[in-house]
């Protein structure tokens, strides 16, 4: 259990690049990073505009000489002190991550970047290349996956508790862009509807990374053997970028998937969920009651396993911060990824190979196979939607 003890030997120096005032998703990372004494903010380049991002720096209790006005400045000057950043955490649009990853590990800091890594397969191959010639970790923060109830998952699939796993559905779906409005007034949509920026597509990448990242970790044996990817944009001007597609997906051995994700589900509130259904059970799990985990053997009555209590396996209890009763959500999850992450680093700091080894958290290989997700969706749906073989960087190779 979390008892707020040191899990670390001391709190790592950090600095942020984006994630500033107007930033969507700046404030997860800070409260996920400052729950444990694993973090100390100690500088940023916070924003595109300097002067707004030292402002907001400031405010934060930064010191402002250590507000820079581009990350560029940040790593060059950070490094000639003696107590410079040794992390850093990368919240800014999506172009932006391969060249701040980069210049990061270059300048020999420690990486938490935000998903999608980059656009490339070649590029995320490249980031880990320099990631190990230098030593360094790169994290990648799907928030969500911090959830403890999908350790859960991972443990009873593990031991056979659903049987053979036959289904997986899948869906990361919402209505906020179901109008062309929010691509014209908000900044964060604007720029998730350009392929300059975005990448090479908007709601695989946005949203279904995620969800592909959490089957990955609750079933790690599961490997893609070939999907179809059928993707749209119903708001016509985000072509040739989808808000809405439908995944279908063959396994190894021999289940077969589904993943649905959509900006445009109008009204949805609700809309990220898991269901692996087994030769005998099925589980599910929605990210809008995280506590619950529905577990339903066939011929039984269902059973709702309620996060925090002791019939659950050990796997979650490391993770367990407020106990029974108490509901968990989004920012514990966060806490929790930045907590994995920060042991990760303290771990490859000391030499530490057997801690890394056993240490489940989303490292480069989640953030590699993130951007195989999309580059396998988008090659099979740019194809007149046709069943593709699933590339990964050892099948190319093999
Ligand atoms: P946003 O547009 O709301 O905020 C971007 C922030 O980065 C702003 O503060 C902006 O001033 C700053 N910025 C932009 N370029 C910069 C640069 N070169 N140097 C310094 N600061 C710069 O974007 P949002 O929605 O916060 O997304 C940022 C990233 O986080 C994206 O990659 C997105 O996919 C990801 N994201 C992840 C979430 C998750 O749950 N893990 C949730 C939301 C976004």
């Amino acid at each position: 259990m979390i008892n707020g003890e040191n899990r670390i030997t001391r709190p790592l120096r950090w600095g942020m690049v984006g994630g500033g005032r107007t930033g969507q998703v700046g404030y997860k990372h800070r409260t996920g990073a400052l729950r444990d004494k694993t973090y100390d903010l100690v500088a940023g380049a916070f924003d595109i505009n300097a002067e707004r991002g030292k402002d907001f720096g400031v405010n934060l209790g930064v010191d402002s000489d250590r507000c820079y006005p581009d990350y560029q400045t940040m790593f060059a000057e950070e490094s000639n002190l003696d107590d410079g950043i040794e992390v850093v955490s990368i919240a800014t649009p999506n172009g932006t991550h391969y060249e701040i990853t980069m210049a990061a590990l270059n300048a020999g800091l420690h990486v938490i970047c935000e998903k999608p890594l980059v656009f490339t397969t070649k590029e995320a191959v490249e980031i880990k290349q320099l990631a190990e010639e230098k030593g360094l970790i790169v994290g990648v923060t799907y928030g969500f996956s911090g959830n403890v109830m999908l350790l859960q998952m991972r443990a009873m699939i593990e031991q056979g508790k659903i049987g053979d796993i036959h289904l997986v559905d899948l869906q990361y779906t919402h209505g906020y862009a179901a109008t062309v409005d929010g691509d014209k007034k908000n900044a964060a949509q604007k720029w998730r509807v350009d392929p300059k920026i975005a990448g090479p597509s908007f709601v695989l990448g946005d949203l279904s990374t995620h969800t592909y990242y959490m089957s990955q970790l609750i079933m790690p044996e599961m490997k893609i053997k070939k999907l179809l990817c059928d993707r749209q944009s119903f708001v016509g001007s985000r072509y040739p970028l989808e808000d809405n597609a439908y995944v279908l997906m063959h396994y190894e051995n021999g289940a077969v998937g589904r993943m649905w994700t959509s900006a445009v589900d109008a009204g949805c509130m609700d809309g990220q969920r898991i269901r692996i259904v087994g030769s005998k059970a099925s589980l599910e799990w929605w990210d809008s009651k995280p506590n619950e985990l529905r577990y339903e053997v066939q011929g039984e009555p269902i059973q709702t396993l309620v996060r925090g209590t002791e019939y659950l396996d050990e796997l979650t209890s490391e993770y367990e911060r407020l106990g029974t009763l108490h509901q968990e959500g989004l920012s514990d999850a966060w806490a929790n990824i930045y907590l994995r992450i920060a042991v990760a680093i303290d771990a490859k700091n000391r030499g530490d190979e057997a801690t890394l080894d056993k240490l489940i958290y989303p490292d480069i290989d989640a953030g590699i196979a993130g951007v195989q997700w999309i580059e396998n969706c988008v090659r099979s749906a740019d194809n007149g939607s046709v069943w593709v073989e699933y590339e990964t960087e050892e099948s190319v190779h093999a």
